[in-house]
């Protein structure tokens, strides 16, 4: 163990980021006598070999616990995942850390000698619930400490976005935590994890300008699952007032290309059908390791942002024609993109090649040029509503999806309305909608005064919902005798219908039958075909169709494109 003196300025930097911390006693006199010692402690460079400025130190190399210091035991991880797709994607880093590490995974609570929560902090609610999930596994790991299995101890972990929000406060507030890491942080979980074996806790909270875990070949939790995610970027410099990930995720920094595509054809090899591209702001893509002419970023007409516009380098354009020339058979999907840096060139690769999504999430956040003004988005409704237009005369037939929060710091009932009235005019095929919760660093938090009452949010939460709902059911219903390309991704639990989605990443259910195939025979259905269903019922969450027969990307839209499909003559 590192002990630092708390004087030194060393001690300061390392303790922001990364430590390791005593748990011998839960009591403040223990830990204040701790604290002491500590202060009597040698210096760090009494520790440290061949580092000569603490300026240049990376605190993953600090040799705080001698890497040979490797746990002796298989241990058990046990994963448990909150929030965004970001968070999924993240996990399978982490997998694929510890399992090289010689760990190995459960789904079993009882057979878990570590569990690992991957958190997210994007509003209150999601907090209370891995409080709620931490308080059960307080008294697991209380039970385990008084069964027969005790020399068995319980490790906990707190990953991700709510770790790095709290830091050391979250061990302070919650005393069963063994571990906090940061989402920059994995790389050294395995360390962090060695170290609680001795009884004391570790936190690794620093953020960086460069980790995109580029080399890290994750490793998927669900290994038969036809659909898979790749981060392309991490972090988001876009700073809206409301939003506490630029402060949990850090600066915005883009994986190359080449390490994605590689990613890609590893998946299709294992046969993924599916990827969805992941960042904050995929438009703001950037690998910048590639020199090429340096064009800047063009922000259209009515957009404005925050930050320096990046030039040079590949761009998400590139990146997607790369990326779905990989194999014309698997679908490429994306989120989220910023409304403000929407530009041509991605809008002509999504409608010139058929197996990127034809459903593209627009994240509108409000209807109100006022409040959009507030929450820092850098655009007008007008703007927005004119990028909408421009996405449909680009890319036909098209779908949109979005975020909206309600009831954000100073929104009136004619701002509220204003939400309302471009729901109506956009006609979303999805939309994530929320009640604004107030974060603390934001610049809303700093600025503004979280005036809307709560019943008030929850009522205009209660009427986006209703008018989304009326809207997908007017929408989905005029699908109503069409042929969509449906991917089939497995059972529904319930009925054991097929379960698969369209082009717009609609659920699309149809029963089990033999079909024809390509080969000219007939076959059933199963996870990863592609079939052609004739949607013949629609609710608001769902299409309910007659499976006609086995087709592919290519094969579907040989002689017809999305935008066409109305005219598609049934099977
Ligand atoms: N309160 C409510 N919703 C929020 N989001 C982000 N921050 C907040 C907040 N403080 C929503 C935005 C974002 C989505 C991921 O979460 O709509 O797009
Ligand atoms: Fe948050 Fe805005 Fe960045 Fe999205 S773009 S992650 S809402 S700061």
């Amino acid at each position: 163990m590192l002990f630092i003196p708390r004087s030194s300025r060393l001690f300061r930097v390392f303790s922001n980021y990364a430590s390791v911390r005593c748990r011998c006693s839960s009591t403040a006199t223990r830990l204040d006598t701790l604290k002491k010692k500590v202060e009597k402690g040698p210096d760090l460079k009494e520790f440290i070999t061949g580092t000569t400025s603490p300026t240049t130190l990376d605190p993953l190399d600090i040799p705080y616990l001698p890497s040979s210091v490797k746990t002796v035991r298989k241990q058990k991880v046990y994963f448990d995942v909150y929030g965004c797709q970001m968070n999924l994607s993240d996990t399978e880093i982490v997998w694929s850390i510890l399992k090289n590490e010689g760990f190995e995974k459960t789904e079993i609570e009882e057979e878990a000698d570590v569990f690992l929560v991957m958190t997210c902090a994007i509003r209150e609610g999601a907090e209370s619930k891995i409080w709620h999930r931490l308080d059960h596994l307080r008294g697991f790991k209380r039970r385990r400490a008084n069964s027969k299995h005790k020399d068995r101890q319980v490790k906990i972990g707190l990953l991700g976005c709510m770790a790095e929000r709290l830091k050391e406060k979250l061990i302070e507030k919650e005393k069963s935590v063994d571990v906090v890491a940061g989402p920059d942080s994995y790389r050294d979980l395995p360390r962090l994890l060695a170290v609680t074996e001795s009884g004391q806790t570790a936190v690794n909270v620093l953020l960086s300008l460069d980790e995109t875990y580029a080399d890290v070949v994750p490793v998927r939790l669900n290994q038969d699952s036809v659909t898979a995610f790749i981060s392309i970027m991490r972090g988001c410099d876009n700073m809206c007032t409301y939003c506490i990930v630029p402060f949990t995720r850090g600066r915005e920094r883009s994986r190359p290309v080449a390490s994605i595509v590689d990613e890609v054809r590893h998946l299709a090899d294992q046969g993924v059908k599916e990827v969805t591209l992941l960042g904050q702001n995929v438009n703001s893509y950037r690998d910048t390791s590639q020199h090429t002419i340096k064009e800047p970023t063009r922000i259209a007409k009515g957009f404005t942002t925050v930050y320096k516009n990046k030039q040079g380098g590949l761009r998400f354009a590139d990146l997607l024609e790369k990326v779905s020339a990989v194999d014309p058979e698997m679908r490429i999907r994306f989120t989220a993109a910023h409304p403000k840096d929407f530009p041509d060139e991605v809008l002509q690769v999504i409608s010139s090649r058929p197996n990127i999504s034809k459903l593209l999430h627009l994240p509108a956040q409000s209807g109100s040029s006022a409040v959009l003004l507030r929450m820092r988005r850098g655009y007008s409704r007008e703007a927005y509503l004119e990028l909408v237009g421009r996405v449909r005369e680009a890319v036909p037939g098209v779908g949109l999806s979005t975020d909206m929060i309600c009831g954000f710091c100073g929104e009136t009932e004619a701002q509220f309305q204003e939400t309302l009235t471009l729901m109506e005019l956009v006609d979303y095929h999805a939309a994530f909608l929320f009640p604004y919760s107030m974060r603390e660093k934001t610049t809303a938090y700093r600025r503004y005064k979280d005036d809307v009452p709560e019943e008030v949010k929850k009522d205009r939460h209660n009427r986006m919902v209703e008018l989304y709902r009326r809207k997908c059911q007017a929408l989905n219903e005029a699908e109503i005798g069409l042929t969509h390309l449906v991917l089939v991704e497995g059972t529904v639990k319930k009925t054991g219908q097929i379960m698969g989605r369209n082009e717009l990443y609609l659920k699309v259910v149809f029963d089990q039958t033999e079909i024809p195939s390509e080969d000219g025979g007939k076959r059933c259905m199963k996870p990863g075909d592609f079939v052609a269903v004739k949607i013949v019922a629609a609710r608001a969450s769902v299409l309910t169709g007659v499976p006609l027969f086995h087709s592919s990307i290519t094969e579907f839209y040989r002689h017809i494109s999305w935008g066409d499909r109305a005219l598609r003559v049934d099977g």
